[in-house]
């Protein structure tokens, strides 16, 4: 699927949503993070991630998805969890959902409705090849869940920066 035009030409912001911001976005902003910087576009796209509750503000990764990156490859210790903010809609060029009750938040902040009429606010696994759907929430189950979000994250990663490459015109 095609991303929606960058709001400044040649570079691009992507925000990551969840509820917590300790789990899913935190896994998919590291593992897209790394993609952008393999494919040499680390100078043109921004990528953070935010949960739509503040309980954990401030803190780290979740235990599991931080041990199941490391495990992995990538580097899960930059991350410290925040919450989303309503003037994200006027500045990035995509807000990706993990999963309904996240989209639902969000459409709810964003009152003034500009971002979520042009397409700029949807699923991440809208971007999934193997999609559409949910990044299912893994906090209270077991490590399988944790691996599940890994892989859909690797492949919708990798489907997210070619089509943001194309976009940008890299
Ligand atoms: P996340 O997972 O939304 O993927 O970060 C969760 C993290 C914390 C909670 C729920 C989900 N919680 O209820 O504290």
């Amino acid at each position: 699927m095609d991303v929606p035009v960058p709001r400044t030409p040649g570079g691009y912001q992507v925000a990551l949503v969840c509820l917590g911001n300790i789990c899913r976005s935190p896994m998919a902003d590291v593992v897209l993070s790394a993609r952008v910087a393999d494919a040499g576009l680390d100078g043109a796209v921004a990528v953070v991630s935010a949960g739509t509750g503040d309980w954990h503000v401030g803190d780290g990764m979740d235990r599991r998805a931080a041990a199941l990156l490391t495990a992995e490859g990538y580097d899960p210790t930059a991350h410290r969890a925040q919450q989303v903010a309503v003037a994200w809609f006027d500045t990035f060029d995509l807000v990706l959902a993990m999963d309904e009750a996240n989209l639902a938040d969000l459409y709810e902040l964003d009152r003034a409705g500009e971002a979520t009429s042009d397409g700029r606010v949807r699923l991440f696994r809208d971007f999934d090849p193997e999609g559409p759907g949910e990044v299912p929430d893994p906090y209270y189950g077991g490590d399988a869940g944790f691996r599940n979000v890994l892989a859909i994250v690797e492949r919708t990663a990798d489907a997210l920066v070619a089509a943001i490459a194309e976009a940008i015109g890299d």
